[in-house]
């Protein structure tokens, strides 16, 4: 596939142009647009001929307006599963679906994709980011802008700049210096940039990167300085929901467009600021131009929409993708490849299996028509199977959401003012834990749920909520509180997943029972006024021990096992960050009591994120499986069945235990998130520390086997290098090998740099017994340093050793390039 080449970066004269237009307008209209109509679109000013422009999540499919009931999406692999294909065409493919799916909602900027690096394994938005790697992550990335904006739709990249993890997001102080701000945490943005993003968003931390500590969306340096001027971005700058606390700073430091609103902190406070002259005319006048040329670019201003031609099954797509992204951990002697018409009997354990995990939790979230389920894939793929699933243990901490159908629920809302006094009562359809959009006349909830228990023995009732409340089950007090809470309950962790007291309720004979709270409304300022009450409820049922040996029972009576452990929403979120590695529940107990009677079991870990694996050496058949989005089932059947090679490579280091991680968290110290390991990320540390993980970066085997024949390095036009492999496919089955080339140099006193990094890579599809030329481009920028004393890149003149192969430490070639004058040691920059 050719990719078009990058969007003209020469749009200073079309900005001249539309800064004129903006000049001819009202500045009551100026300072209107520059926040949002409501929560994803910005206003229509009919004068120039400019409609609304229209935003949504991102980055796992795009969700919608939130303007249709029961509105659903397609739900794509996540992120993390994508980068885990190291293929370029296959980003800028799901680049092109997601164009091709904003479009199918009306929507014309995609809040996508999130090119934050993996710097913690336990950061909570690790499944939207692509690698630990800074290269690895600006291919990707840049290949999905461009896929999306081929086909004539924005892409918001997003959260600039180093915001890598959850705690105290919205408060706390990424501390970067310049040279690792650079080398590692901007480099995705620049790329994102060169491929020609249309918008980016402005983060929620603060940044201090030694110039200026400064809130993102007020952060002059970075946005104006380095975003607009040093990286030449032409789009605008949006704040991340609620993110902006500022009027003046904000609006002087770069930042675009307040999101959402109406409301929030420019608005009216902007126009007064604007008229006692403390924001100059032309700060408004360019960040209307700005938002001018965005609707341009999308269609939204004087030219067309541009027609979607990607037209290829989406399906297709997100099933294709979610197998060919999974990676082969271990592969050691069982056959993990079955013929359709071969077991006759499958035995499908473990949580995942039952329910798997096919997106990470938070504002990523799309609702699927369907989830293909594991067992509906295997049963599709190997029809004469008799596939029985058995959970095995329950790896959730909380009771399941309470299934309101099945228990006939009825829920009547009660809207009282401020005086108590019953304004309406409305009966509602459903629940998913929210009642959004309550009018300001409203003041507080009665919520009743009356709903069928029929099955004898203790059930557990648990309702989670937020702020000021009083709850009672069965008419037995459960919990109250008068403490009021705002916007936290949007983005603060410990706030938005709530647990909630349980009560016991013991049923002799089927009854219905009536969970009754009362709750004040929420002001979530952006979001509205709202009130928040999960609604879990577990069932008797067998315990825990009866559970796994049922498991085990089963493994040992089938032909084929597949057992699928993971995480799960109370785990991986946007929110928070994990306080452990380790898989929840008893899965890890399972996995070894499966292996004990099946060795040959194929273990499928459904995570998005790191964790812990104590019996992975134990195991012949281990797949990382990711969120593999809605057609996991399928993904999975075609692995087993062979129909296509799960030829991913790990983005990220797998650690063998939790106390050999090198950066553990993300946890701030008075305030202060301290990027103190400077340029030394994920496996770049490894290779510094003397334990070895429990998978490199880059590991993956696939089906099949490869020999690296030889590698020849030279230097390339662009001062980068250019690598020539030869490698032959010497197993049986033809496979997708990715040839990746890493870059070492003997250290030079006073330059820091990782001892080995990744340069670049390329794959190639092989057929059994096969040799096949790859070419891998080595960037120049791969090769530079940035010098902080003089603001700029400069390409040391050295010789670079290059090492080739299948990961950071199955290196199966080294060569060497010299670069620039090495007998002087001059750079060349
Ligand atoms: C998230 C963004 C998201 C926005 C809109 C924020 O809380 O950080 O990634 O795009 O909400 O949903």
């Amino acid at each position: 596939m050719t990719l078009p080449s990058l969007a003209s970066r020469h749009t200073s004269a079309e900005l001249d142009d539309l800064r004129a237009i903006a000049r001819t307008l009202p500045l009551e209209d100026k300072v209107a647009l520059l926040t949002g109509l409501n929560m994803w679109s910005l206003r229509a000013i009919d004068s120039i001929g400019l409609r609304e422009v229209t935003f949504s999540d991102g980055p796992v499919g795009v969700r919608g307006l939130g303007l249709i009931e029961g509105e659903t999406s397609i739900l794509f692999p996540s992120p993390s599963a994508i980068s885990a294909a190291w293929d370029r065409n296959l980003a800028f493919e799901v680049g092109q679906a997601f164009a091709r799916e904003a479009r199918g909602h009306g929507v014309d900027v995609v809040l996508a994709p999130q090119v934050n690096i993996q710097r913690t394994p336990v950061a909570g938005r690790h499944f939207e980011c692509y690698s630990e790697d800074p290269y690895l992550t600006s291919v990707v990335g840049a290949h999905v802008v461009r896929g999306i904006q081929d086909q004539g739709v924005a892409a918001c990249i997003k959260h600039f700049v180093a915001n890598d993890s959850e705690t105290d997001r919205t408060t706390a102080t990424s501390r970067v210096d310049s040279k690792t701000l650079h080398e590692v945490y901007l480099a995705p943005f620049d790329a994102a940039v060169q491929a020609g993003a249309w918008s980016i968003m402005a983060a929620y931390n603060q940044t201090d990167d030694g110039t200026e500590s400064s809130p993102m969306t007020a952060h002059s340096h970075l946005l104006t300085d380095v975003l607009k001027g040093e990286l030449g971005f032409d789009g605008v700058v949006v704040s991340d929901w609620v993110a902006t606390r500022t009027t003046v700073q904000s609006a002087l430091g770069g930042l675009d467009i307040v999101m959402p609103g109406p409301g929030g902190p420019w608005e009216g406070k902007l126009l007064a600021a604007v008229e006692a002259g403390l924001v100059p005319d032309e700060v408004i006048d360019n960040q209307v131009a700005r938002i001018l040329l965005l609707a341009r670019r999308v269609g939204a201003l004087d030219l067309p929409i541009k027609a979607i031609s990607y037209a290829a099954d989406v399906r297709e797509l997100v099933r294709r993708a979610a197998a060919r992204g999974t990676v082969v951990l271990r592969n050691e002697g069982a056959q993990p490849v079955w013929d359709r018409e071969a077991p006759a009997s499958i035995a499908l354990i473990g949580p995942n299996a039952v329910r798997p995990h096919v997106l990470g939790g938070g504002s990523s979230t799309v609702h699927p028509e369907h989830v293909v389920t594991p067992e509906e894939g295997l049963a599709a793929r190997f029809p004469r199977a008799n596939v029985v699933v058995h959970r095995g243990c329950d790896s959730r901490m909380l009771a399941p959401q309470l299934d309101l159908a099945s228990r006939r629920a009825v829920i009547e809302a009660t809207h009282r003012g401020a005086d108590g006094r019953v304004l309406r009562i409305e009966k509602l359809d459903s629940w998913d834990g929210w009642l959004r959009g309550l009018p300001v006349e409203t003041a507080s909830i009665d919520l009743n749920v009356d709903f069928d228990l029929d099955e004898p023995g203790t059930h557990a009732i648990q309702v989670g909520t937020v702020g000021a409340h009083r709850i009672e089950v069965d008419s037995v007090p459960l919990s109250s509180s008068s403490t009021e809470v705002g916007v936290e309950v949007i983005l603060d962790s410990s706030i938005n997943n709530p647990e909630g007291a349980v009560a016991s309720v013991v049923i002799d004979a089927p009854r219905r029972v009536r969970i009754a709270c009362s709750h004040v409304v929420i002001d979530a300022e952006g979001y509205g006024r709202l009130i928040r009450a999960e609604l879990r409820h577990r069932a008797p049922g067998p315990s825990g021990d009866e559970e796994l040996i049922a498991a085990v029972v089963a493994a040992t009576a089938a032909e084929m096992t597949v057992v699928i452990v993971g995480t799960n929403e109370e785990v991986e979120s946007e929110g928070w960050d994990r306080t452990t590695l380790a898989l929840p529940g008893r899965q890890n107990e399972l996995v070894e009591r499966v292996l004990d009677v099946a060795p040959d079991a194929v273990i499928v870990v459904n995570a998005g994120a790191p964790v812990i694996l104590p019996w992975l050496k134990r195991a012949r058949t281990v797949l990382w499986g990711w969120f593999p989005g809605q057609e996991a089932g399928h993904a999975i059947a075609d692995i087993l069945a062979g129909v296509i090679e799960p030829s991913g490579r790990l983005p990220w280091t797998l650690p063998d235990s939790e106390n050999h991680v090198p950066v553990p968290d993300g946890l701030p110290v008075n305030g202060v998130v301290d990027y103190a390991e400077g340029v030394h990320v994920g496996y770049r540390a490894w290779e510094r520390a003397t334990h070895a993980p429990a998978a490199p970066f880059g590991h993956g085997l696939g089906w099949t086997t490869w020999n690296y024949l030889d590698a020849t390095a030279l230097p390339a036009d662009d001062g980068g290098v250019t690598v020539t492999v030869n490698v032959s496919n010497t197993g049986n089955r033809t496979g997708r090998e990715v040839v990746q080339a890493y870059v070492s140099t003997t250290p030079e006193p006073g330059l820091e740099r990782p001892v080995i990094w990744l340069g670049g890579f390329d794959s190639v599809q092989v057929a059994p017994g096969e040799t096949a030329v790859v070419t891998v481009e080595i960037p120049r920028r791969q090769l530079e340093v940035w010098d902080v004393p003089s603001c700029a890149w400069k390409l040391p003149a050295r010789t670079y050793m290059i090492h080739v192969g299948r990961s950071v430490t199955d290196i199966r070639l080294d060569t060497a390039v010299q670069i620039g004058d090495v007998t002087t040691g001059r750079s060349t920059t």
